[in-house]
């Protein structure tokens, strides 16, 4: 049996950065506490929680005198303004990338412009962009812009700024884009998808097609994983879909040759190993990629 690491699975350069300044806080004894689950990973919120972090769902249960560390999918202009009228200081870990669709929709709003989201409705960093407008819309699909357009035909020539949730596929971006070019006379587009979502698909999709198997890594209420787990379902005739090792049953692999591994943005390098270990026997030589990622530290 051959088993295969995708190089991109794991943590991406956003998460890898909230979570290390959420230890930081936490090693420097700053009475801190998260504004929801820094991550889509009971293990890591435990890992945090352990070392004095805490978890809060909204602003108001934030403790006197604590820091509150917006997390990676960033939060609306509201909920800032809400921790800066209860004095909490803020350790802001949005992603930059995060950060620049924040800036983009609030200044199209400011100019005038509709903004569009392509995205999931109830995803948290949806959400939030969506949290920098008065008046945003947000689109699933191609099939919702339709819809949105149909509902008033006057929208066509209206000043339109269309952006895209970080973690959608490229394919529904297009196809948005292709039918708002078509249609819209007053239109800009920005491409926020971020590139390491991008990479991490397309790895997952080239190592699914030459795998008997994938196993796909990572939280329940991750969109990204979900995404991934999709997109290898259609290139391979087994995917498995796990949150930690101990919920791999070796028998629902047997007599794959090839088995691909790939993890979701939110899902820490111990628990890929483990994972990578439950399926290696010692036949299996570790890929120089593995080796090399094992180096890298939270
Ligand atoms: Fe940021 Fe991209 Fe990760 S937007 S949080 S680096 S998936």
């Amino acid at each position: 049996m051959k088993v295969e690491l995708a190089r991109s699975a794991g943590f991406c350069y956003g998460v890898r950065r909230a979570v290390r300044m959420a230890e930081e806080a936490a090693a420097q004894g700053m009475p801190c506490v998260m504004l929801g689950p820094i991550i889509h990973n009971s293990d890591v919120i435990r890992y945090l929680e352990k070392r004095g972090v805490g978890l809060i769902q909204c602003p108001e249960q934030a403790p006197e005198g604590a820091a509150v560390i917006i997390r990676s999918h960033g939060e609306g202009k509201a909920v800032h303004e809400a921790l800066a009228h209860r004095g909490c200081p803020v350790i802001d870990a949005t992603c930059p990338n995060v950060s620049r669709i924040h800036r983009i929709v609030e200044e199209a709003e400011g100019e005038g412009r509709q903004v569009l989201i392509v995205g999931t409705a109830d995803h948290p960093e949806v959400s939030a962009i969506a949290g920098w407008c008065a008046h945003p819309v947000v689109l699933e699909g191609k099939a919702d812009l339709e819809r949105w357009l149909e509902e008033d035909p006057k929208r066509r020539q209206i000043p339109l700024t269309m952006v895209s949730q970080t973690t959608s596929t490229h394919f529904i971006w297009t196809e948005c884009v292709k039918k708002a070019k078509k249609e819209c006379t007053n239109l800009k587009i920005f491409d926020t998808i971020c590139n390491a979502t991008y990479k991490r698909q397309s790895e997952a999709q080239e190592l699914a097609a030459r795998s008997d198997a994938m196993v796909v890594i990572g939280g329940r209420e991750s969109s990204n994983t979900k995404r991934l787990a999709q997109l290898c379902g259609a290139l391979c005739p087994k995917v498995v879909w796990i949150e930690r090792a101990a919920e791999l049953e070796p028998s629902t692999l047997y007599r794959k040759a090839s088995i691909g591994i790939t993890a979701g943005a939110s899902t820490p390098e111990w628990i890929i190993k483990e994972v990578y270990d439950k399926m290696s026997d010692e036949h299996i030589e570790i890929e120089e990629s593995f080796a090399e990622m094992l180096e890298k530290s939270i």
